[in-house]
């Protein structure tokens, strides 16, 4: 399968297929530049070295796992890597892992010599179905996510289904839980298919299908600056508890992204039919239901969070399955949203 984002001298495809890790030179040159590529410590080395070994000029760099490694120290070690490694502008990076490398790695190569060529080979299922495509790169400041970051298209996307055998349970589901929230805004027929039938047996189609959804939004709204938005369902309260209870650094207990997206997206679904649906699609995945953290934790994170601070913030709101709208609502409205009064 295959898929081309249409953004003119800025497309590229989106290659699915199992094994096409073994065939990136025949969708970009790897002969004669130098290929950097960046993968994490949880990513089993084969898929780094499969890239590596097509490439005659090429070096791996291994970042330790986990969303602490999208931070200003990290991202500074591996530019100076690149520069070690000889880089110059008609160089390569190739990143190799899941949602982490992938925003590190594309902000490295979008600020790199004030930008160089990227390639995504997402092997997690979040990232497959989500965030290997449509060009956001970005590193945390402390608690803010993403909030240091770059508009950097790649110039192709490699989805390997072969690398999902090796993803522990947990991470699979927590993907899931970013093509849910696709399904709930525009594809009721991906719904269906966490419904009625066994969504991690169906993973191809629906990767296939939440990146055709993400594909026509950003191909309408690249920067962000309308429609765009509606992506962000889930994450206004999502990356709140995500602030409070995510995992990272020295916190290895908590939620993941999608898991806290999922908890973010119950309280913005308006349709109380639908979130009892949703609720009983996490029971059956193993998603969570109920935050277990501090509402006022979130709501305090909320208030004083950089994006987030003035009188009102834009929240996505789903009305019904396959449909949502944008709504500017006061910070006075959170701790009602929250559920907190
Ligand atoms: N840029 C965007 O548009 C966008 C969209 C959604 C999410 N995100 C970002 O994505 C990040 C989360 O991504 P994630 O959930 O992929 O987390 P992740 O990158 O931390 O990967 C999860 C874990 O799985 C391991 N792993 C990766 N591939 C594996 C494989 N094939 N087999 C075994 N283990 C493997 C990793 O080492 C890591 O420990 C967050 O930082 C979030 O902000 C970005
Ligand atoms: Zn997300």
């Amino acid at each position: 399968m295959k898929l081309t984002m249409q953004l003119k001298s800025r497309s590229y495809d989106i290659i699915l297929k199992a094994g096409c890790l073994a065939n990136l030179h025949q969708f970009t040159n790897v002969q004669n530049r130098r290929v950097f590529v960046l993968t994490d410590s949880g990513v089993p080395a084969q898929y780094a070295e499969t890239i590596a070994a097509q490439c005659p000029t090429s070096t791996i760099y291994t970042i330790p796992q986990g969303e602490g490694s999208k931070c200003l120290k990290v991202f500074g070690q591996v530019l100076q890597a690149m520069l070690d490694f000889g880089m110059d502008r008609k160089d390569l990076l190739v990143a190799v892992g899941g949602g982490v490398v992938g925003d590190l790695g594309g902000f490295c190569a979008a600020s790199y010599m004030r930008g160089i060529d990227f390639v995504n080979c997402p092997t997690t299922v979040l990232a497959q179905v989500d965030s290997s495509i449509g060009g956001k790169t970005a590193i945390d400041l402390g608690e803010t996510k993403n909030i240091v970051g770059a508009f950097w298209q790649p110039k192709v996307v490699l989805v390997d289904f072969d690398t999902l055998a090796t993803l522990p349970r947990r991470h699979v589901v927590n993907g899931l839980a970013e093509a849910l929230k696709t399904a709930l805004i525009g594809d009721p027929q991906l719904f269906a298919m966490f419904e009625t039938e066994h969504p991690e047996e169906n993973i191809e189609q629906i990767v296939y299908r939440s990146l055709k959804f993400k594909k026509k939004i950003v191909e309408q709204d690249e920067r962000e600056g309308s429609v765009r938005a509606c992506l962000n369902f889930g994450h206004t309260i999502g990356h709140g508890i995500e602030a409070v209870k995510g995992i990272r650094g020295r916190r290895t207990t908590g939620l993941y992204h999608g898991e806290c997206v999922a908890l973010g997206m119950l309280p913005m679904i308006e349709d109380p039919a639908l979130v009892k649906r949703v609720r009983a699609i996490y029971r059956t995945l193993g998603l969570p239901t109920r935050t277990g953290v501090n509402k006022a934790k979130v709501l305090e994170y909320m208030q004083h969070d950089k994006k987030t601070c003035g009188a009102s913030i834009t929240v996505i709101l789903c009305p019904g399955l396959g449909c949502w709208r944008a709504d500017k609502i006061s910070t006075a409205e959170l701790p009602h949203l929250l559920g907190l009064e």
